[in-house]
């Protein structure tokens, strides 16, 4: 009988294997939620290696959202090029137009973010728990793998979602939601892959249902075509 996932292990996983991504504080340091923030819309439909150069260079260029919101659009655009789907780059700016007129100081509440220009339910979640230590419950692509392998979910995608919103919610510890999100991004990402994940290096292969099954592959499950 598999037994409850143990937050406290991921976490102790996360803080020695953890990627070390340019938009991560280093432990310990707070998170600049412009950093957080631009990090998340870059990463919305683009992989991890494509967003680095991109993040640096508008980092460099634009070192904070008033620095954004001045800049011309077509100079924020010019600099996307290249990142594809060209609504994020003119949602961002105008994003960072009304931060800047707020002051230039991010809302520091899921709710309060979902209000933004390209800003919706996974971001928001993901900024206000990485940003803030919100204990908000995010779920992408990653989380899904790994919760349904953990649970057996046996309901077929995109059914499932709100199973897996209420199977993550119960494991999301109040100290370290914002290190929870990203741990179970990493795990998803480097462990829990979708083909031949590396079950003997996972924190939680005791408590996986699928791994006691062996069919941890078969998860999510999905429609036949
Ligand atoms: N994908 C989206 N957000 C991410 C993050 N903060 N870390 C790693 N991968 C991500």
């Amino acid at each position: 009988q598999p037994k409850r996932p143990d937050p406290g292990a991921l976490l102790a996983w996360y803080d020695r294997h953890r990627r070390r991504l340019p938009w991560r504080a280093e432990p310990g340091q707070s998170s600049d939620p412009y950093r957080v923030w631009l990090s998340e819309i870059m990463l919305q439909q683009t992989t991890v290696a494509a967003v680095g150069p991109y993040f640096h260079k508008f980092l460099g260029r634009f070192p904070n959202v008033t620095a954004l919101a001045d800049a011309p659009s077509d100079t924020v655009m010019r600099l996307w090029a290249g990142l594809g789907y060209y609504a994020r780059a003119r949602n961002l700016h105008a994003c960072a137009k009304e931060v800047a007129a707020r002051g230039g100081t991010f809302p520091d509440t899921e709710a309060g973010l979902l209000e933004l220009p390209g800003i919706g339910p996974y971001t928001a979640a993901a900024i206000a728990a990485i940003a803030f230590n919100e204990k908000s419950t995010v779920v992408d692509g990653n989380v899904e793998r790994v919760i349904t392998r953990l649970y057996a979910v046996e309901e077929e995608m995109p059914r499932a979602k709100p199973i897996i919103r209420a199977l993550t919610e119960p494991l999301v510890p109040s100290d370290r939601p914002g290190d929870f999100a990203q741990a179970m991004m990493d795990l998803g990402a480097t462990i829990c892959t979708p083909k031949s994940p590396a079950c003997s290096l996972c924190p939680w292969t005791d408590p996986c249902e699928a791994r006691a099954l062996g069919i941890q592959e078969s998860f999510p499950r999905k429609a036949a075509k």
